[in-house]
């Protein structure tokens, strides 16, 4: 269960939402928590975070380990903050900063090369579910951002799928919309990597997540877990979600 804190909070409010989230996710154990603040907080986050089972993790990644790319943190950067994760290829990121399946594939490979785990994000938007491309746009992002790594770097990332149009929407995917992409995703997977690696890899859902609607979204059994944007802001609703 993963948080998408996108451009929100400070050092100081990311120290009180740990204050009050850990030790409502003391106990819960079934599954992993990461918390990714933006990079000015990531320090913050992992000393609030230290003794306890909740990971933080970056909101992007350079491909470069270092050099003249104003407004990138490396991945050195991000791990001396003791964070542990990256989210990969978000749509914001697609949709406003240009990123691409190529620069999605080189941030990938990036994280992985520093032991960070990546998760990395796919989606179709309205128009393009709307012209009936999905399963399309879901192949080709696979194709590009993903299917290029090797089976060992393959088995250390997550997946999350956000359809953009549910993304800050309060349009959630039907628990059925977001098997089928996942059952897409995992096609892709087990062509590519095979059926270990495909029944193996965490697909996550994101888009419009929120205490009321996670329980029937996890019950798909294709659904691995949740990339939470505007729910993980807060921690009662962040943790009720956690232990939905
Ligand atoms: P919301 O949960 O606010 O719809 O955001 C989803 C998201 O983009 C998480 O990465």
């Amino acid at each position: 269960m993963a948080g998408n804190w996108k451009m929100y909070k400070t050092p100081a409010e990311t120290t009180q939402f740990f204050e009050k989230f850990r030790p409502l996710v003391e106990k819960s154990e079934h599954c992993e928590i990461v918390i990714c603040p933006p990079f000015t907080n990531l320090a913050a986050a992992s000393a609030a975070a230290q003794g306890s089972h909740i990971h933080v993790g970056a909101q992007n990644i350079a491909w470069a380990k270092e050099g003249a790319f104003t407004g990138e943190i490396s991945d050195a950067m991000i791990r001396a903050t003791g964070a542990t994760h990256a989210i990969i290829g978000h749509s914001e990121r697609r949709q406003y900063f240009g990123e691409t399946d190529e620069t999605v594939l080189k941030r990938t490979q990036a994280a992985l090369e520093a032991g960070l785990t990546p998760i990395v994000c796919v989606g179709e938007r309205l128009e393009e579910r709307e012209a009936g491309n999905t399963e399309a746009v879901l192949i080709r992002q696979f194709q590009g951002g993903i299917a290029p790594l090797t089976g060992q770097q393959f088995a250390k990332i997550v997946i999350a799928y956000e359809p953009v149009w549910a993304i800050g929407t309060g349009k959630t995917a039907t628990p059925e919309i977001a098997a089928d992409a996942h059952r897409v995703i995992r096609a892709q997977v087990r062509e590519k990597f095979g059926k270990e690696a495909a029944d193996a890899v965490r697909i996550l859902y994101g888009g419009s997540v929120k205490p009321d609607n996670v329980k029937t979204l996890m019950a798909q059994p294709e659904i691995d877990g949740s990339l939470v944007g505007g729910a993980s802001l807060d921690p009662v609703s962040f943790a009720s979600i956690v232990n939905f």
